[in-house]
């Protein structure tokens, strides 16, 4: 299966801490044995805090999207390094150069590409683009629940989803100043229009990535 992991910057380098991050590289390692695999790293932490003193010293938001895509790289480089040889050796900056990378057979490792989006749109456009079997995305949260389930507390997990009720689901929770949605909308549309099978699962522990590829998930699944 050709398998596209999104993983949220927030599960992979919230602390850098470097064991943390080498057992993700040695779950994407593993299925990277069956399949070819594309990875996107989110920015996290770093890149939170990086944008608030931007945006404090008047960036505007294209500027500090621009400064969340560079700490996304900066992650997914942290990823290659523990990847070693099994791994291209730099971040793809387009989707034609992650598809040449993996003629090579390494696993492909990328960040974000262009202002106005966030991590798990270049997932969604980049599995569309290789024509992925299966996009898991690798979050905080361990599935797509009815509402956000941080700010409340009526917001039950949703096992199966069409992507025309997960466009609903982010759309609500969008509306709401301060939520966090677990894929942002473009991402939403484009599993909408691609239909590609989408699993999101609980991305704090590496080891729901292997499981997921397994078919074994205890998160939602989006299917058309
Ligand atoms: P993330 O994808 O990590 O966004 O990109 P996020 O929503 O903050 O992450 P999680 O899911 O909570 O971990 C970090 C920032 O980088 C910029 C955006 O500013 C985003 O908020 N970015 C990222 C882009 O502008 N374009 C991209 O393609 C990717």
């Amino acid at each position: 299966m050709r398998i596209v992991v999104s993983i949220g910057g927030s599960v992979l380098t919230s602390d850098l801490d470097p064991e943390r991050i080498q057992k993700y590289a040695e779950s994407i390692e593993q299925i990277a044995k069956d399949h070819t695999v594309y990875v996107i790293v989110g920015g996290g932490r770093s890149a939170r805090e990086y944008i608030e003193t931007a945006r404090a010293l008047g960036a505007n938001h294209a500027k500090c999207d621009i400064i969340g895509i560079d700490m996304t790289r900066i992650n997914a480089r942290l990823l290659i390094v523990a990847l070693g040889s099994r791994a291209y050796p730099e971040p793809a900056t387009s989707y034609p150069e992650a598809t040449e990378a993996a003629l090579t057979g390494q696993i492909v490792v990328m960040g974000g590409l262009i202002p106005g989006q966030t991590t798990d749109a270049v997932s969604a456009v980049l599995a569309e683009y290789v024509g992925a079997d299966l996009l898991i995305n690798a979050t905080s949260v361990d599935g797509v629940y009815t509402a956000d389930p941080n700010t409340d507390y009526n917001a039950v997990k949703i096992e199966t989803m069409t992507p025309a009720q997960l466009i609903d689901v982010v759309m609500k929770i969008d509306l709401v100043a301060g939520s966090n949605s677990p894929l942002d909308i473009l991402a939403a549309k484009i599993i909408q229009r691609c239909g590609i099978k989408t699993i999101v699962i609980d991305g704090r522990d590496p080891n729901n990535i292997t499981e997921a590829v397994a078919g074994r998930h205890s998160g939602t699944l989006i299917s058309s």
